[in-house]
């Protein structure tokens, strides 16, 4: 069993499920209330613990009940939260998720997210210096995953870059990850406007990872453009389903699997997690993945 460390973002999700998605200045009814823990780094955390990863936390919650709620999810994921840190006087993150018309839109609040700094990377560089993989999200300071990943590209321990929500990256960020999986909306943000995808994933080989939703995955592999199809499944909700693509391309790395088998591996763990309402709540276990049978 591979470690993984996340260095990232701990939400509580409020979701509100409704048919249609309200247009600015438009009151409409809902049909459901939900809290769920989220957050792209607890995300991605869970995901890889649940696919058989040793995993470790490291991230920033406040001193409220939101924080009180991620820390007991995470102990009943498994995930060693030792280095997630409660923050006097600031708020846990949050997100305001409305799930509509087959579709999420998300505002994040990041609260105490934004209080990992270099000092924490500091403090707990000897645990990201253990993992075999780190997993990097941009819901926390970029000059914090700057630095980690820099640390880990000195010291020879593979990054796991998922640049969400996006910004254009820096050259150095992009050089020090070991692998970068944006959706296709992230992809022509990170790296600047370009015109042509393919062009751009053909620059980076078995590195830049795209997942295209109900497409499946793309990337070059040095020879050819690879498209891993997803799976026919009945969507109930897709938040979180890119953060367990993540989890389970990290989960499968560090077992030791080839880069291909861990990007079909991930893009069934994903295409699964979307068969449910919630990021965490549809993400499978190592046992349902091998036993469900699913059409492409
Ligand atoms: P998120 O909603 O978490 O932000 P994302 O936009 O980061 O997701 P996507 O590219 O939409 O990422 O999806 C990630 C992966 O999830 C896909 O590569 C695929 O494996 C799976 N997936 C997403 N949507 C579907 C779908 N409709 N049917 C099957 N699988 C899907
Ligand atoms: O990727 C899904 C996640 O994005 C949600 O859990 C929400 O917290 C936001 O961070």
């Amino acid at each position: 069993m591979g470690k993984v460390v996340v260095v990232g973002s701990i939400n509580v999700d409020m979701v509100f499920t409704s048919n249609v998605r309200p247009k600015a200045g438009e009151t409409v009814l809902g049909s459901k209330f939900s809290i769920i823990p989220g957050g792209k780094g607890a995300n991605q955390a869970v995901a890889a613990g649940k696919l058989g990863a040793e995993i470790c936390m490291i991230g920033c919650v406040g001193d409220d009940s939101n924080g009180e709620f991620s820390i007991k999810n995470f102990n009943l994921m498994n995930v060693d939260t030792n280095c997630v840190e409660i923050i006097q006087g600031i708020p846990t993150g949050v997100a305001n998720i409305v799930v509509a018309e087959k579709d999420n839109s998300i505002i994040v609040i990041p609260g105490a997210n934004y209080e990992i700094t270099r000092k924490t990377i500091d403090k707990y560089k000897d645990v990201i210096l253990s993992a075999d993989i780190v997993l990097l999200q941009l819901e926390i300071p970029l000059d914090a995953v700057e630095y980690t990943a820099e640390l880990c590209r000195k010291n020879n321990v593979k990054v796991l870059l998922n640049p969400a929500p996006a910004v254009e990256l820096p050259k150095s960020l992009i050089e020090n990850a070991s692998y970068i999986t944006p959706n296709e909306h992230e992809l022509n943000i990170i790296l600047g406007k370009q015109n042509n995808t393919d062009e751009i994933i053909k620059k980076y080989p078995n590195k830049l990872i795209v997942t295209i939703g109900s497409k499946g995955v793309k990337y070059y592999d040095g020879n050819e453009m690879k498209i891993v199809p997803s799976y026919d499944v009945e969507v109930v909700d897709t938040t979180g389903a890119g953060d367990t693509f993540c989890g389970g391309l990290a989960a499968a790395l560090v077992r030791g699997d080839s880069l291909e088998e861990s990007i079909k591996f991930a893009n069934k763990a994903a295409s699964i997690s979307v068969t449910k309402l919630g990021a965490q709540s549809g993400m499978p276990t190592l046992k349902e993945i091998n036993e469900k049978e699913l059409q492409m």
